[in-house]
């Protein structure tokens, strides 16, 4: 990849689900830092730790699954939905809307064209530091997902077929 940045094919490198030792491993390692580190991230999952180490490496966060997916009934958590009334918004755009205060790229994805369009329906509105800080409390710094650092799934994610 560094080959190909230096003969400019490619204009940036990106990486997903580095945790942040193997982040900091290939930095050691390599001259070209990736401009980009796309990882698990949702009120539920947090990244606060790793979005302050990306940041002082200016590594952009991005967050998959914004939403969990919808796991663990985020669209129903009371605290979101009560902010989601607070602010005449729904649980998704603020989700999204606190991610994006933070600095944090999203990537929603929706297959329902309404919904594409509500996701990104979120810069008429501004939470405020309180209400920032509410939703910080939901963090349960785990994933919903997998652990990245068991070998069994790192084995797993490295042979099996992902449509994407
Ligand atoms: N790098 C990685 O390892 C990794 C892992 C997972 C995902 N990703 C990427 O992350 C992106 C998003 O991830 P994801 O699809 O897994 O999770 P997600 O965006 O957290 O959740 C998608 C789910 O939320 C629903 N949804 C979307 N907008 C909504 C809204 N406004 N109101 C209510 N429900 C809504 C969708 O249903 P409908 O479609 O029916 O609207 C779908 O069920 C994708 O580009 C994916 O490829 C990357």
């Amino acid at each position: 990849m560094e080959e190909l940045y230096r003969e400019g094919k490619i204009k940036a490198i990106g990486v997903s689900n580095f945790q942040m030792d193997r982040l900091v491993d290939l930095m050691a390692h390599h001259e070209v830092i990736p401009v980009v580190n796309q990882i698990e991230t949702h009120p539920f999952c947090q990244q606060i730790e790793s979005e302050k180490l990306m940041k002082e490496n200016q590594v952009q966060i991005e967050s998959w699954a914004p939403f969990a997916e919808g796991r663990n009934e985020m669209f129903l958590n009371e605290v979101l939905v009560s902010l989601a009334e607070k602010y005449k918004k729904s649980v998704a755009q603020v989700i999204l809307r606190w991610l994006t205060q933070r600095e944090v790229v999203v990537i929603p994805k929706s297959v329902r064209k309404e919904r594409i369009i509500e996701n990104f329906n979120i810069f008429d509105f501004e939470l405020s530091q309180e209400d920032m800080e509410i939703i910080s409390a939901l963090d349960t710094k785990t994933s919903l997902f997998f652990s990245h650092n068991d070998p069994e799934i790192v084995k797993w994610i490295g042979t099996a077929k992902f449509d994407i």
